[in-house]
């Protein structure tokens, strides 16, 4: 990370802080790590996008609904998906520091190092004989990798390590009233599980025809080895994710249709083309013939935001396997021979997108440190520039003064407009101090009452980008915001 990466990355995460986005967890207890608890502010926008995601995908799409599944779930369904024996990550512990690491994450710094030294062909041969290793479930050539390439703990600066083992991100506890005897459960690593044992039940319930979607979004559980950058990788985070199920030989087709929906969404909020970028998977999981990732330039480089897979009918086979049950679906429609498909296990395409990381995308993308000085007027502010609709607080409603009635009229137009919008009154400390703190959470209008509302009844409304201000009715209030912050602008385009 260059310098001022590094800066801006610091100062977002302390912004993130200071004005009630995103504290560490129990922090007064000196936090937990890699958990964290949203604030006022960070509450209101992590619900803003989950309103954009829900919206986009199940109110703009008839065939796709959404569902809220139990986070707990029969321990056998993470068998049959896999989890319980692969959902693992190679970990290795440094003997002196007591450190442990990602054997691969060891692997991948070295290789940057490499390459950053100008090393090309020795970061090549590495990263090709680590792959060949994590494809192979290679543990004991990891640990050769490690030992070969004289990585060294970066807390003891030694190179004692043990053996790589590995590690299952899955949380587990005990149900049941009596621990002594009650059964294990996972906390899901995922939320598509959630989507997959209810197929059957939305499909018939909801009379839905191939193609359709289920949608969901809930937390999800991993106990990650390495945590790091803030709120990117979690131990408890949310995930939205959709899974659209299709005829199989058709999955090709709508996973290209996915590809760029999803691309499209992040786009619409009105970020640069080029903070993004699709990655290709080349190694598939097993059950996938088909994966991409939309990752975003964050100041730490680009990392994956959503994942687009292509997942065959995998999930629903092993689910028929492991619980007896039927997961087909009857397809009367016609085929080219003119014969009804009939049935058959559906295939699935899913978009899975992390809340978190979306949120945290967000911020770093809306951050903005602007100096505004005038000749030898010195000024600056921090604005979020956040699109309005996700905006944590619309419009702040600000009296000039605290007295000569200019109270009671804002507070009359904030009762109106609050029916409709998440709004903040202020009184206290001078205008310009005011709409400096309004910027610092993102609220795109300030509206002003003043000595003039009480003559004619005209507000001024300020905007946060161009921090002009145009002089409107207050009659005309309703009408205005509610259509600068229409979900329209953002569903429409
Ligand atoms: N159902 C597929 C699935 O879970 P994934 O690539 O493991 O796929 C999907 O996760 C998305 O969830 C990722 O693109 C990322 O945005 C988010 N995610 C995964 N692990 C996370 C973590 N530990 N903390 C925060 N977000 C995470």
């Amino acid at each position: 990370m260059s310098k001022s990466n590094d800066e801006l990355f610091k100062n977002v995460i302390s912004h993130a802080k200071e004005y009630g986005f995103v504290f560490p967890s129990s922090e007064i207890y000196d936090g937990l790590s890699a958990v964290y608890d949203y604030g006022q502010f960070g509450a209101e926008l992590k619900n803003n996008i989950k309103t954009y995601w829900w919206k986009s995908m199940v109110q703009m799409h008839e065939n796709i609904v959404g569902i809220d599944s139990a986070i707990f779930m029969h321990p056998k369904i993470w068998k049959a998906s896999g989890h319980v024996d692969g959902f693992n990550d190679p970990m290795i512990d440094n003997k002196d520091s007591k450190k442990r690491y990602r054997a691969d994450q060891l692997l991948e710094d070295k290789i940057a190092k490499y390459e950053k030294d100008g090393k090309t062909a020795k970061a090549e041969s590495l990263q090709s004989a680590m792959d060949e290793a994590l494809k192979n479930e290679d543990l004991p050539k990891l640990k050769d990798l490690i030992v070969e390439h004289e990585v060294v703990c970066p807390v003891s600066g030694t190179r004692n390590w043990t053996d790589v083992r590995q590690f299952n991100l899955m949380f587990s506890t005990q149900f049941g009233a009596m621990a002594e005897g009650s059964d294990e459960v996972y906390l899901r690593p995922e939320t598509a599980q959630g989507i997959f044992v209810n197929f059957l039940n939305v499909q018939k319930t909801g009379r839905m025809k191939i193609p359709f979607g289920i949608a969901q979004i809930g937390k999800a559980f991993r106990n990650e080895v390495i945590a790091r950058q803030f709120i990117l990788r979690m131990r408890e985070f949310e995930q939205m994710e959709m899974q659209f199920f299709v005829r199989p030989g058709e999955e090709m087709k709508w996973y290209a249709y996915w590809k760029e929906a999803r691309l499209k969404w992040h786009l619409a909020l009105g970020t640069a083309t080029e903070k993004y970028r699709y990655h290709d998977h080349t190694k598939l999981a097993h059950y996938a013939n088909a994966a991409v990732d939309i990752e975003f330039e964050f100041p730490f480089g680009f990392k994956e935001v959503e994942g687009i897979h292509s997942r065959t009918d995998f999930d629903l086979s092993q689910h028929q396997e492991f619980s007896g049950k039927k997961m087909q679906y009857f397809d009367p429609e016609l085929n080219a021979d003119g014969k009804p498909y009939g049935n058959y296990i559906p295939y699935v395409i899913e978009t899975s997108i992390g809340l978190d990381r979306m949120f945290l995308l967000t911020l770093v993308n809306s951050f903005e440190e602007q100096e505004l000085s005038e000749g030898d007027k010195t000024d600056s502010r921090t604005v979020l520039r956040l699109h309005p609709c996700l905006a944590p607080v619309k419009a702040a409603v600000l009296p000039l003064t605290k007295k000569d009635g200019l109270p009671e009229k804002a507070k009359e137009i904030m009762d109106r407009l609050k029916l409709d919008h998440n709004l903040i009154y202020e009184e206290k400390d001078s205008i310009g101090k005011r709409y400096r703190r309004q910027d610092a959470i993102g609220t795109p209008f300030c509206i002003t009452v003043d000595h003039q509302t009480l003559e004619d009844n005209t507000v001024t409304i300020r905007h946060r980008d161009s921090m002009e201000q145009e002089r409107v009715p207050a009659s005309e209030l309703e009408r205005i915001i509610g259509d600068l912050v229409s979900w329209k602008n953002l569903l429409g385009s």
